[in-house]
């Protein structure tokens, strides 16, 4: 099957999750796990990135996380997920997570990720994405910031890759 390569407007990648912080999501001080908000921030992430690529995709990294502001127990988490920018094979997704106080309806800003995900084929094998088109100013900003962090990206990984084969050089003499 040939891929529909059409480019496609970045609006149409947007995902949006909502979810209570329930007891089993809290730590002892009641407020809400990393590792919980991380998993929907990946699967939020994710919709988005199948949403523009409409093939099965792969997380293949994830940059820095910082977490803002905790969020407490009974609290609302809303997750924004859009594509900023496709490349070839990859797609860059920025993450926005934000606390809702149920009662006052007051949100809070308590996290900002962006994912790279990786199409991939029936057989497992990468495969071309549709270009993106942004068409706000936001999405603008965001296009071109992501090519920035995607240089940043692969000179880490050719740095990571370097010291793995120095290690291996200097165990194999
Ligand atoms: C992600 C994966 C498919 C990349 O495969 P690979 O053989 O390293 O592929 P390549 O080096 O040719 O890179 C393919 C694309 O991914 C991008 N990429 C690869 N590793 C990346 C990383 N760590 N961060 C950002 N982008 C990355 C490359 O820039 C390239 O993008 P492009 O095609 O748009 O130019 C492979 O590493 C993999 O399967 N990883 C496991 C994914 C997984 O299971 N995730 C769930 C978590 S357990």
């Amino acid at each position: 099957m040939t891929a529909d390569l059409t480019p496609k407007r970045a609006c149409e990648s947007y995902a949006e999750a909502t979810h209570i912080i329930l007891p089993s999501h809290t730590n002892p001080l009641g407020t809400a796990f990393g590792g919980q908000i991380m998993a929907w921030i990946d699967i939020t992430a994710g919709i988005a990135a199948q949403r523009h690529a409409r093939c099965v995709v792969v997380t293949a990294s994830m940059d820095d996380l910082h977490f803002l502001a905790p969020i407490r127990g009974g609290e609302v988490v809303v997750i924004k997920a859009q594509v900023n920018r496709a490349f070839h094979t990859s797609m860059e997704v920025g993450v926005r997570v934000e606390a809702e106080n149920p009662l006052t309806g007051e949100l809070r800003h308590c996290s900002s990720a962006y994912l790279t995900f990786v199409a991939l084929d029936e057989q497992g094998q990468r495969v071309a994405i549709p270009p993106l088109i942004p068409e706000t100013e936001n999405e603008q900003r965001r296009y071109e910031e992501a090519a920035e962090r995607r240089q940043q990206r692969l000179q880490n990984r050719m740095q990571r890759r370097n010291v793995v084969h120095h290690r291996r050089l200097m165990v194999n003499g």
